[in-house]
């Protein structure tokens, strides 16, 4: 067996989606559950669900070296699509908000007096959490159980009206967070450490552009291939 089959079998499916969105589809072919089920190896998955293991590892090997698109989210059906955003950029924002507030905090203290945009950055990192924390919350327990349940043509009374209500609400939270993650990279200067920066100065601007990218990506991802997907179940 190549050596990358089995680096593939000995992670963990979860991380196998972070790493690479489109492989979210083809665990969805092969019936593995990649959400609540990710946290196991590859290995581990093949066996529980009984899946092909030469044809999975050559169709996720086949992954490398293309261009990474949204085409595999497009073909997700709406409960794979659910289950991959909270697994991936929900889970991704709970995990990296608290260290980027951490990081912030501590500039402020070693160099907040000397660098007139330490405190405000930090302010605007703070801004960005308060915001992103209920808005995922409102998604996972409002708008997401709302869409699941017109996928699954369930009637349910809810309190919000049209699906349409909740889906424009989310879209200005949307707006809103970008706009401040607009105002952090004009303060960091595109998220590039000055010369004379501390390690955690550098740590906290090249976690900034990781969560930046992962945002836009969130957002791309809802905006354009969720919410469309969810009106046109009313329509
Ligand atoms: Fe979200
Ligand atoms: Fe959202």
């Amino acid at each position: 067996m190549s050596q990358s089959k089995e680096v593939l079998l000995n992670t963990r499916v979860g991380e196998l989606v972070a790493n690479d969105f489109r492989s979210a589809h083809i665990f969805s072919q092969y019936g593995i559950d990649f959400c609540c089920g990710g946290g196991i190896t590859l290995d581990r998955a093949i066996s529980r669900f009984n899946a092909d293991e030469e044809a999975l590892l050559n169709t996720l090997l086949a992954l490398d070296g293309n261009t990474i698109t949204n085409d595999g989210l497009t073909e997700l059906a709406l409960p794979d699509l659910l289950n991959y955003i909270e697994a991936t950029h929900h889970t991704f924002v709970r995990d990296k908000a608290p260290l980027l507030v951490e990081y912030s905090q501590k500039m402020v203290r070693a160099h907040g007096e000397n660098h007139s945009e330490i405190k405000p950055l930090a302010g605007w990192i703070a801004a960005l959490v308060d915001d992103l924390m209920p808005h995922l919350m409102k998604e996972e327990q409002i708008l997401f159980p709302a869409i699941l349940g017109l996928h699954n043509q369930v009637e349910s009374q809810t309190c919000f009206g049209h699906i349409s209500n909740p889906i424009n609400a989310m879209q200005y939270e949307h707006d809103d967070a970008l706009q401040i993650m607009e105002k952090i990279s004009e303060l960091t200067n595109g998220f590039q450490p000055p010369e004379h920066a501390c390690t955690t100065w550098r740590v906290c601007y090249a976690s900034l552009a990781e969560f930046d990218t992962d945002l836009k990506q969130h957002i791309y991802i809802e905006n354009n291939v969720l919410f469309p997907k969810a009106l046109a179940l009313t329509a």
